[in-house]
């Protein structure tokens, strides 16, 4: 297993990926509870929930070495949000698997931050960590979300639409659309 250092940064022309740090979890709180940021999960997070999600985050730099970033955005917000890669952490027809996550401030969106930032952790998912597929996912509602999939030029086909396992059997949420996206065509769409 490739292993990075601690304080591994990405950078982008206008977008900064970095380790998180304690004063992160006041700011990732408000996003975890805002109803907009929040629309398509099932419900916001309090801020116990929140605080153990960072804690997830941070287990998970530990064992592997990489996972969503800090999303910094220099002379505009110290903290964003969070973009980067994880492990799937449930069974599904597509995993063992490693997703691309994303979740940006509303103040921010609609400036092509969010898409820069995952620009860099492809590169960093393909090039350094060698995997061979990214998956995404989300409901089909969020249409905000499938654009970033599509600008990042991942494809779709319904036949892998799935069920999320983590949710009740008539949760309205529960039907997900799967993008992926291939190191092969990765390397070729950056090279090009
Ligand atoms: C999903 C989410 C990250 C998308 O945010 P976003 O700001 O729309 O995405 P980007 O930062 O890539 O910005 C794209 C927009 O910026 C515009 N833009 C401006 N400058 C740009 C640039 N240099 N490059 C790319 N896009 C640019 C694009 O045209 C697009 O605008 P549009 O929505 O009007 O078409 C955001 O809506 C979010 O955090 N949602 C809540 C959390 C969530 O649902 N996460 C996903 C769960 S799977």
């Amino acid at each position: 297993m490739l292993r990075t250092p601690e304080n591994t940064l990405l950078r982008g022309p206008r977008v900064l990926l970095r380790r998180w740090r304690a004063d992160d979890r006041g700011p990732l709180a408000e996003l975890n509870a805002d109803p907009v940021a929040m629309q398509h999960f099932p419900a916001p997070l309090t801020r116990s929930e929140s605080d153990a999600l960072a804690d997830r985050i941070e287990a998970h730099f530990d064992m592997h070495g990489f996972g969503p970033w800090a999303l910094e955005i220099p002379d505009v917000a110290e903290f964003a949000g969070l973009v980067g890669l994880m492990h799937v952490g449930f069974e599904a027809h597509f995993t063992p698997a490693v997703e691309i996550a994303w979740r940006l401030a509303p103040a921010l969106w609609g400036k092509g931050y969010v898409s820069e930032a995952a620009h860099c952790a492809f590169d960093f998912g393909f090039r350094a960590l060698h995997l061979s597929q990214i998956v995404a996912f989300t409901i089909p509602a969020n249409l905000r979300s499938l654009a970033v999939m599509q600008r990042l030029g991942m494809h779709t086909d319904v036949q892998d639409d799935f069920l999320h396992p983590r949710l009740p059997v008539n949760h309205p949420y529960r039907m997900h659309r799967l993008y992926r996206m291939d190191r092969q065509a990765w390397l070729t769409r950056a090279c090009s």
